[in-house]
């Protein structure tokens, strides 16, 4: 049989479907191999496990190809805007004028959140990280909207929530920062596209006129777009088997949120330019980090490259890459921190360590410089990942739940003692 694989077990053979993907992927369905054989399969960190079968983004990490829904990321960030590509991840196909109009209206219109929010964000002491505090008022959203703990709703409610969460988030971002910093926050503005709407509650203030710069409105959508879904990885993972318990979509993202905070997922954006700005702080001998990086005793890693998938280059990181030499033009910003970057990227390039292990520039590497130039605070930068990330979470759990997936649970190969007599200390 030609699409069907043999596994040898203790001298029995085992004949296993061999499932293929419209791009001509395959993969080895061991679902019945335990029942079979009594065996399971082990793959720490998932390394060469496919949780699922998915529509909605193809990459190929060889090729350096990554597609929502079938459309190239190239094509999507130069033509296209946030919400359309949140709609088309959704969605499944890309909006008549006619839908895309209704879900920018219903975006717009929940961008309010409920008063009582204020009092949960003013319960957080000023040195909470901003990524803390969303997750926290993301899974709060439950307390709200209590109905969205039925696992059993119509596709019209959760549509609701989809709308909800999409406009909401943003207004959670923006007041995580002003509640950190001291400020009262700002009220959204609906007369403002989705971009230009968070940066004016973000940096508008009672004291000053404020109008959003279009050339970084312009920027943040794009890097937005960048950001949207990147099928399987961490925190979809989480979403998904979050969801998977039929935990609300709430629920869920908030987990997700969770799950992309730590510095090996998308906190590396932040990570990056702390240790640009550590380099910068030491003489800015690049050489020197470099070695660090590759000496196994040294627990320092060059942060924003390498990937878990991409092992030749990601597509992103070249498209940021240009966008933040354009916006730093544009906005006349002089970052010393770009040229430390570009330094290394060259450095890391041409040298063996990098070259033998495949270890690229991510996403990240870059996107923390053009955050920084459009005036985010460095602990804000996983934020806008989150923002960015959210419709991607929501295709995923949507999917999820739609195919019917069962919850996720998987196994173990058991290590510790075996069965022993229990020490009575005489406690009782
Ligand atoms: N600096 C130095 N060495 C590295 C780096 C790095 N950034 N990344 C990987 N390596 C080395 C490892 O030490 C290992 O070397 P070895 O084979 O000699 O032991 C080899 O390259 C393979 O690395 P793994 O950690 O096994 O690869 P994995 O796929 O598990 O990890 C990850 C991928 C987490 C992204 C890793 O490359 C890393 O830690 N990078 C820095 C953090 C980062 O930028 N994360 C953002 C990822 S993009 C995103 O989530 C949006």
């Amino acid at each position: 049989m030609s699409n069907s694989a043999q596994i040898n077990v203790d001298g029995n053979t085992y004949e296993l479907p061999v499932i293929e993907g419209t791009e001509n992927e395959k993969a080895i369905d061991i679902s019945k191999l335990r029942g079979q054989s009594g065996v399971i399969t082990i793959d720490p960190g998932f390394k060469n496990t496919g949780s699922t079968q998915s529509a909605i983004t193809f990459l190929d990490g060889e090729k350096g190809i990554l597609r929502y829904r079938g459309y190239s990321i190239e094509e999507l960030a130069e033509k296209s805007s946030f919400l359309e590509v949140s709609y088309l991840l959704i969605y499944g196909e890309l909006p008549t004028a006619e839908q895309y109009a209704n879900f920018k209206k219903d975006i717009t219109r929940h961008t309010m959140v409920h008063e009582d929010v204020k009092k949960i964000l003013e319960g957080f002491p000023s040195v909470a990280h901003p990524m803390g505090v969303l997750s926290s008022l993301v899974c709060a959203q439950t307390a709200f909207y209590p109905e969205s703990l039925d696992p059993n709703r119509s596709g019209e409610e959760v549509d609701l929530s989809i709308v909800r969460l999409i406009a909401k988030l943003p207004t959670f971002a923006a007041w995580s920062y002003k509640n950190q910093i001291g400020h009262p926050v700002n009220y959204p503005d609906n007369s403002l596209d989705y971009a230009s709407n968070f940066l004016k509650m973000m940096f508008a203030n009672p004291a000053e006129n404020f109008d959003v710069d279009p050339v970084v409105a312009d920027a943040l959508d794009k890097l937005l777009i960048l950001h949207a879904d990147h099928e399987q990885n961490c925190s979809a993972s989480t979403v998904r088997i979050v969801g998977s318990s039929h935990a609300s979509m709430y629920a869920s993202i908030s987990a997700g949120i969770n799950a992309l905070w730590g510095p090996l997922h998308g906190g590396a954006n932040q990570a990056v330019i702390e240790m640009l700005e550590n380099i910068k702080n030491d003489g800015g001998d690049t050489k020197k980090w470099m070695a660090k990086a590759k000496d196994k005793d040294d627990p320092f890693r060059l942060m924003g490259f390498g990937h878990r998938v991409y092992k030749n280059f990601d597509p992103r990181a070249r498209i940021i890459k240009k966008a933040a030499d354009d916006v730093l033009e544009k906005l006349g910003v002089n970052d010393p921190i770009l040229d430390i970057a570009k330094g290394l990227e060259e450095e890391a390039l041409k040298d063996q360590y990098f070259v033998d292990r495949k270890l690229y520039p991510n996403v990240d590497f870059y996107s923390g410089i053009i955050y920084r130039a459009l005036g985010i605070p460095t602990d804000m930068f996983t934020v806008m990942f989150a923002i960015g990330r959210l419709p991607g979470w929501i295709a995923q759990w949507k999917e999820m739940r739609e195919n019917k997936e069962p919850i996720g649970r998987p196994r173990q190969v058991y290590t510790g003692y075996n069965e022993r007599s229990y020490t009575d200390i005489g406690q009782r």
